[in-house]
């Protein structure tokens, strides 16, 4: 018997596009990587060091939900873009990730399920895995944008679901949720004794005004627990501060018995360094010069993209709202596997479709932050590769 838990047994084996990828990079060949996501590698302007240098950065304060004046500093930014809420609703983690794993605590027992999209980043499976939580995924309809479906919803669903996961905009497809599609799911949720989870991590990257985009579901009304993640990996572009937020909202009873909840369980771990917590309102300062180069930069490359793409080409640059990746549609031969292995032949590196468990159809997905001359550079093989017509 193996003396591990069934909980950390990850399979282990290389997918053919990694081994391929590792061969490339060790007989030094040249890569454009079109899957570069992290944001302290491509250029983009980041705050200097000042403000690590706060006086009060080495004083330990154990605040299980985060330091007053930190959360603070994340309640005006929230309140600056629109979403009004108060500091003793909002509780620190030391990232995204870290707070879905408090929330599965907090909301399902072993063996429970919660609802997430597909297609999707792929995020959730190890951290439902290691908290002994069932992931259900309801479809993400590419004739619909991508939106919500609720009938997808209570397809998903069974008598052991707890939560619905939103991804608000998608992560690949840049699908924000619609102020109708809020409302349907909400009365869905407390219809059927449902909380919601919401990841707007991409949501003050938004690439055009639209009327009736929900932008955060935080400070908002909802008749059902809500529980609204963001944090500074990717609002400041600072993944290395380890610094995130979770919102907590709803019906005043269940808010109340969250956040009661909520707090022993930070209050064991205790994960937010103070150092990051007593500098938050200088990094999130720096948050709209951030943004609104990364915008720049995603607009530049998405329009090259969509200038590149040849009027008969059989593929096509599937419609989005915002986000940091652009998802093309490619044809089902010779389908995802085989174009990224002959795009890495031609020194580009992208991702399959399958990564993010897009079905009905083959699709690529490109990371729109690389630098422009890397990102135009890879154009070429790119549509070489495609092909032009159909
Ligand atoms: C949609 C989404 N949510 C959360 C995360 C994780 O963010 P964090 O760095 O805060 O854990 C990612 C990472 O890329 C993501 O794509």
């Amino acid at each position: 018997m193996s003396p591990f838990s069934a909980r950390t047994d990850v399979a282990r084996t290389w997918n053919p596009l990694a081994r391929a990828l590792a061969e490339r990079r060790a007989r030094g060949l040249p890569l454009l990587d079109l899957t570069e996501t992290n944001p302290t590698h491509v250029g983009l302007p980041a705050p200097g060091p000042a403000p690590l240098a706060h006086p009060d950065a080495l004083r330990y304060a154990p605040e299980p939900l985060g330091l007053l004046s930190a959360r603070e500093a994340v309640a005006d930014y929230l309140s600056g873009r629109g979403a009004p809420v108060l500091p003793e609703h909002l509780l620190l983690t030391a990232s995204t990730s870290e707070a879905y794993g408090w929330l599965f605590k907090l909301l399902c027992e072993p063996g429970d399920s919660v609802l997430v999209p597909a297609p999707c980043y792929p995020l959730f499976e190890s951290l439902a895995r290691l908290e002994g939580v069932h992931l259900r995924h309801y479809r993400l309809s590419s004739a619909q944008g991508f939106g919500l479906d609720l009938e997808a919803l209570a397809a998903a669903r069974d008598e052991r679901t707890r939560a619905v996961l939103v991804v608000n905009p998608g992560n690949p497809t840049g699908h924000f949720l619609h102020e109708g599609e809020l409302e349907a799911l909400g009365a869905w949720c407390a219809r059927e004794g449902l909380s919601l989870v919401s990841d707007e991590v991409f949501s003050d990257f938004a690439w055009t005004e639209a009327p009736g985009r929900v932008r955060t579901v935080a400070g908002r009304a909802l008749p059902m627990p809500t529980f609204c993640l963001s944090g500074l990996s990717k609002v400041a572009g600072l993944p290395g501060l380890k610094l995130a937020w979770m919102h907590v909202g709803g019906p005043e009873a269940a808010r109340h018995e969250a956040l009661a909840r909520l707090e022993p369980l930070a209050d064991t771990y205790l994960p937010v360094n103070v150092p990051v917590q007593v500098s938050l309102r200088d990094w999130l300062a720096g948050a709209p010069r951030f943004q609104a180069a990364v915008l720049e930069r995603v607009r530049a490359n998405r329009r090259a993209l969509r200038e590149v793409r040849p009027s008969d080409a059989s593929w096509s640059v599937v419609p989005a709202e915002g986000g940091w990746s652009a998802v093309l549609r490619i044809p089902l031969e010779p389908g995802e596997e085989a174009t990224c292995l002959a795009l890495l032949d031609a020194g580009v590196v992208a991702h399959p479709g399958y990564f993010y468990d897009f079905v009905g159809g083959a699709y690529l997905v490109l990371s729109l932050l690389p630098p422009p001359d890397t990102f135009t550079a890879a154009l070429g093989p790119l549509v070489r590769v495609l092909g032009g017509g159909a």
